[in-house]
């Protein structure tokens, strides 16, 4: 993982008003509940009483209430409520405070804030989550995979005229030229596939080649764009669960006639494609090992891999970034605690 991060982890239509849901993200249980207002809390799933599920509990207001012995928490985790001690109680209470997770919603999906600080910038997102000229249609999948493995296969141009030879990999066009990356930003980086029919010529390499019109785009985190055409995009995300498992959200994106009821029929069709092509990589990618990928994996990458290359690259680099930053974070935590002992014992 890096951290420090907003990761896409739940489609909103999952979590409607009034619902309470387990998940498993970042291999912890975590409960997301949306209360009647709207608001969405999200908190480490075992209740700091007796670790039962809070996954099996109610909502009472903006509470979120133990099923076991009736503790309430608020949409911060925070322990507003013990029965068993009685409502006049004034004992405190902070030991029962839960790890609570920051979370956005933008564009239907849920983002959690995962890391050592607080955050300090808002999800970077494509602009059709926001565009509402678009129809979309959502599918979603478990593999059996680090988030990675499936990030880095939507990056993979060579695959293609194997793994999708009947689908979108059609015409034999197993020769790859680059590919071109670009990166738009620090944070956002581009490239296509641009495959040839091998009649003998040598690829062209990656500065020679080009993006093309259709193109895709990596938003780090977890978060993946494929340009196709002006009318027609489909999204994904990349779900990290445990370092085994993963789910993949794909969205079909479109605008062909305007008119909201038939863009969204042709949203669902596109949805039966993009589940025919994802069975597709699903179906070779388990197979892959170690489950998870990294810079050092006894891996030998092609030219045609550079997309896979710079995606490590450059999580390399943000988890490093983090680790620094966490370091410095937590150094000035204790010089602070430090500070407040020096003030407590009058030095
Ligand atoms: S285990 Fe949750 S209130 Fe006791
Ligand atoms: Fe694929």
């Amino acid at each position: 993982m890096i951290n420090n991060q907003w990761y896409a982890v739940l489609s909103s239509h999952q979590l409607r008003k009034g619902r309470i849901l387990g998940a498993r993200r970042f291999g912890e249980d975590m409960v997301f509940f949306r209360t009647e207002s709207g608001s969405i809390g999200c908190l480490n799933s075992l209740c700091a009483h007796r670790k039962a599920s809070l996954e099996k509990g109610r909502l009472t207001g903006d509470r979120i209430k133990c099923p076991f012995h009736g503790i309430e928490y608020d949409l911060t985790g925070k322990c507003v409520y013990v029965p068993a001690e009685g409502r006049a109680s004034i004992n405190d209470h902070s030991r029962f405070h839960m790890k609570r997770y920051h979370t956005r919603e933008i564009g239907g999906i849920i983002f959690v804030w995962y890391g050592d600080k607080e955050p300090d910038k808002e999800p970077d997102v494509f602009d059709v989550l926001t565009d509402s000229s678009y129809s979309y249609d959502h599918t979603e999948d478990f593999w059996s995979v680090d988030y990675s493995r499936v990030i880095e296969n939507q990056l993979d141009v060579s695959h293609l005229p194997f793994v999708h030879r009947d689908t979108i990999g059609r015409g034999n066009k197993t020769l790859c030229n680059g590919p071109k990356v670009v990166w738009l930003d620090k944070n956002t980086m581009q490239t296509s596939a641009d495959n040839e029919v091998d009649e003998g010529q040598t690829p062209k390499n990656s500065e020679d080649s080009e993006i093309k019109r259709t193109n895709l785009t990596f938003k780090f985190p977890n978060m993946w764009l494929n340009h196709v055409t002006d009318k027609l995009l489909i999204l994904a995300y990349f779900v990290p669960v445990d370092d085994e498992h993963a789910i993949i959200a794909l969205r079909f994106y479109n605008r062909f006639t305007g008119i909201k009821v038939i863009d969204s029929l042709i949203a669902t069709l596109g949805s039966i494609a993009n589940i025919i092509v994802e069975r597709q990589d699903k179906r070779i990618v388990e197979t892959e090992f170690p489950k998870k990928t990294g810079m050092s994996i006894g891996e030998s990458l092609l030219a045609a891999d550079l997309p896979i290359l710079e995606y490590r690259r450059k999580r390399a680099e943000l988890q490093q970034e983090s680790a620094e930053l966490g370091n410095a974070y937590a150094s000035t935590l204790s010089e602070k605690k430090t500070e407040c002992l020096c003030r407590t014992y009058g030095e």
